[in-house]
């Protein structure tokens, strides 16, 4: 005989989600089984009937509460009553969405009753309730069990007598209690695995982000080193560039280098800052490099330029700018070969800026060229020295070279004892 309760059970609530749990989940992953223990102990104590959850093939997960003697020690004491408590605990607990199984045990022939506890769609767990008469049993047939699992029939008899008489309604009302009960653990368990996933989620983003970290450090470390290599190899470049227009124009060899040493000076005596200065010598050592585009024959002319040779010679400096310009380098240098030859007063060219319009680099390198092409030999007259440089430029200081940077200069080779370097040719 088996009893079913039609009851209007709300299906959603039987935790059948969509949502797939980790494969392999356990219940005993998902619950202390202690307190499952105390829980299952006080729903059996305040009800009246047995209880026990077990694994879906029938395996108890957890200890016998309120077992009767009759399955406890008589059926359960034989091995063939052990097997059929476990075949039909298996069966009670079927995953059913719809509400409680009642049946008849297949086993003794007791009412029993479960819910399954199912997480995420996995079935994982049936809670079985029971081991209670609802009403009149057939002895003749109860007995007839016993001698076929081979249990004394009189002490079977017994037994029976002590197992708990409860009107069905009452059973079927508890079994619904349990069943709900059963939803409602089935849910938090939910919770718990997809909480476990969130935090496993996050804890996985976190060491990705850190793993993303180490590689941005590693990156911009490469990306320094490779910067370094890139100004060495620039530095090389420019270097060349500089003598390559010293090559077509021998009466001025070295003296972008020379100019370079002088502006850096006057930079650094000046206190500007470091990156300041090497951009000045930067500028400094390719500012000429616009004489590639002056016919060799006027560069080297010995004697006074005509006047359309010096529009061919003044050409050099927006010349320079263009190529510096489509070279892309940094900051301004392109900027710093354009003003070289420009003067405070507007008395420069190409573009006749006044001193306000100029870059501070400007005004260091427009002193430090002048003093140098004075100082050193030219096609149209011999080496004036240091001393007479200086008068040139404090003579013309806050008119067409800026006051600070004469003085700087003048210190710088008065004081400081500045003196150039020999410049070796590597062309
Ligand atoms: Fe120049």
């Amino acid at each position: 005989m088996v009893a079913s309760i039609h009851g209007q059970y709300d299906a959603r609530r039987a935790l059948s989600s969509d949502q797939p749990v980790a494969v392999g989940v356990e219940f005993a992953d998902l619950f202390d089984i202690e307190d499952i223990q105390r829980i299952q102990d006080d729903f059996s104590a305040a009800t009246g009937v047995a209880s026990i959850i077990v694994e879906p093939d029938g395996t108890p997960i957890t200890r016998q509460s309120n077992f009767c003697r009759l399955c406890s020690e008589i059926i359960r004491g034989t091995e063939q009553g052990r097997a059929n408590c476990m075949k039909s605990d298996a069966v009670i607990g079927n995953s059913d969405e719809s509400g409680p199984r009642i049946q008849t045990c297949l086993s003794g022939g007791l009412i029993d009753g479960g819910a399954s506890i199912s997480v995420g769609g996995k079935h994982v767990a049936n809670w079985l309730i029971g081991q209670v008469r609802v009403g009149d049993h057939d002895e003749a047939r109860m007995l007839a069990y016993a001698r076929e699992i081979g249990a004394d029939p009189e002490e079977f008899r017994v037994a029976l007598a002590e197992v708990p008489v409860m009107p069905a309604e009452r059973f079927e009302r508890i079994a619904r209690m349990l069943f709900s009960f059963a939803n409602q653990l089935s849910l938090i368990a939910y919770q718990n695995v997809q909480q476990a996933e969130l935090i496993t989620e996050q804890e996985r983003v976190k060491s990705e982000i850190a793993r993303l970290n180490g590689d941005l450090e590693q990156l911009a470390e490469q990306r320094g080193r490779d910067l370094e290599t890139l100004n060495l190899t620039l530095t090389s470049v420019i270097d060349v560039v500089g003598q390559i227009v010293e090559t077509r124009d021998p009466y001025t060899a070295g003296h972008q280098r020379r100019v370079a040493q002088l502006a850096y000076g006057i930079a650094e005596e000046m206190g500007l800052p470091d990156a300041e200065a090497d951009e000045i010598r930067t500028a400094a050592l390719i500012h000429d490099v616009g004489k590639i585009s002056v016919p060799a024959e006027i560069l080297s002319k010995p004697g006074a330029l005509s006047a359309p040779e010096f529009e061919i010679i003044k050409d050099h400096a927006a010349a320079g700018f263009r190529i510096v310009s489509a070279a892309h380098m940094q900051g301004r240098i392109a900027e710093l070969v354009h003003q070289h030859h420009e003067r405070c007063d507007g008395s420069g060219y190409p573009r006749g800026l006044k001193h306000e319009e100029l870059l501070v680099g400007s005004r260091v390198l427009m002193v430090a060229d002048v003093v140098e092409a004075m100082a050193s030999h030219r096609p149209y007259r011999p080496a004036l020295g240091i001393e007479p440089a200086l008068a040139e430029i404090e003579k013309w200081a806050g008119v067409r070279y800026e006051s600070s940077v004469v003085e700087a200069c003048a210190r710088l080779f008065r004081e400081r004892g500045f003196v150039f370097s020999e410049v070796e040719p590597i062309l």
